[in-house]
């Protein structure tokens, strides 16, 4: 067993400013997040400008942390790990300046990270049998994917949203039924006491892309409902649609998932982002699975959402293919899967 690889791992792609330190790409020394949700929530979403002034606040102070907590110093730090894209410019910036400088002062490696490749890691920490290849549902509030992890690294995309993410039409549906932001765990908790058969809403199907996804006319059905029963003067049940709606997303899901696992002849499947921290996708996965022979592999909720540590995981496997950025790393805020 050669030196232990230690990563300090920086996330600043949208409202949650983190730092973590990863050991060996698997464990996780320290995982500190400084979530700006309560701000954002006034607004109804996040501000973009805000997210930005608040990275700046807070991340001095959360990197620290999560060297004190890992009881490691910058000069113990083999590489320094950062998301660079996608996400919101002004807060990704503030991050990917952060660790240029940090590299700079300190001499050690810059390895920029896709914030989604991170979500994907997340699955390695807690599960250390986990080895590519494996099939991934990528859910998060930007990107629902469904790709072919083939490496470390390597991702063929099989499948892809056309519209809207399923994330994004979690937190529409929430807004559009008053729950607020952010809308995926309030809509979770309400449809556990909901009924999922109340209302059918529409599942898309792509013609000639059967791994495709769509979700804005399941948040425009919901919307229309929603206007029917008003004109009707009929009492909506908040919890009903939550759950129908919920039950029409993970259906698409579900199916989606498993018809390319077969198709592609994978027995491994795991889930990434955030709406993989959703119970009902989780337990229709979860079904699914058990009744295929398939392992299915999921990050606890922590990990779902945004965090360092995944960025920390897959900064490491990077750092074992050589990937090295320099000073001139820019934020990429379309950054796309595979690009380096
Ligand atoms: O991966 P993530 O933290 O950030 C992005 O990279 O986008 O995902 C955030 C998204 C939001 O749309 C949020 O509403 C959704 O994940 N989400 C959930 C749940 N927890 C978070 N959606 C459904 N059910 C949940 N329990
Ligand atoms: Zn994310």
């Amino acid at each position: 067993m050669g030196k232990d690889i230690l990563i300090l791992a920086i996330e600043s792609s949208c409202d949650e400013t983190a730092a973590a330190v990863v050991k060996n790409g698997r464990t996780v020394l320290s995982n500190v997040i400084s979530s700006q949700i309560a701000l954002h929530t006034l607004y109804g979403g996040v501000v973009p400008e805000i997210a930005s002034r608040k990275h700046i606040e807070k991340i001095n102070q959360v990197i620290k942390q999560a060297l004190l907590e890992a009881g490691t110093e910058l000069k113990d730090i083999d590489a320094i790990g950062v998301t660079y894209g996608p996400g919101l410019v002004g807060a990704l910036l503030v991050g990917v300046a952060q660790a240029k400088a940090i590299s700079y002062a300190c001499n050690k490696p810059l390895i920029g990270v896709h914030h989604i490749e991170g979500h994907v890691s997340a699955n390695f920490i807690e599960h250390k049998d986990l080895k590519p290849p494996f099939l991934c549902l990528i859910v998060s509030g930007g990107h629902t994917h469904i790709v072919i992890v083939k490496d470390y690294g390597q991702y063929e995309i099989i499948g892809r949203t056309h519209d809207d993410a399923a994330g994004e039409a979690f937190d529409k549906v929430a807004r559009a039924i008053g729950l607020g932001y952010p809308g995926g765990p309030k809509v979770d908790k309400l449809a556990k006491e909901g009924n999922k058969h109340a209302v059918s809403f529409p599942r898309a199907n792509i013609a000639g892309s059967p791994y495709d996804f769509s979700f804005s006319g399941l948040k425009s059905a919901v919307l229309n409902h929603l206007n029917s029963c008003a004109m009707k003067g009929e009492e909506v049940n908040k919890a009903d649609i939550a759950a129908s709606f919920q039950e029409a997303v993970v259906d698409a899901l579900v199916s989606k998932t498993m018809a390319a696992a077969k198709n592609y002849n994978m027995n491994q499947i795991a889930m990434a982002g955030g709406v993989a921290s959703n119970s009902a996708l989780r337990q229709a996965m979860d079904k699914a699975c058990i009744e295929k022979g398939l392992k299915l592999y999921y990050p606890s909720p922590i990990l779902c959402t945004d965090n360092a540590a995944m960025i920390g995981t897959a900064a490491y496997y990077e750092y074992l293919n050589g990937t090295r950025h320099g000073l001139d790393l820019n934020a990429v805020p379309n950054l796309k899967i595979g690009q380096r």
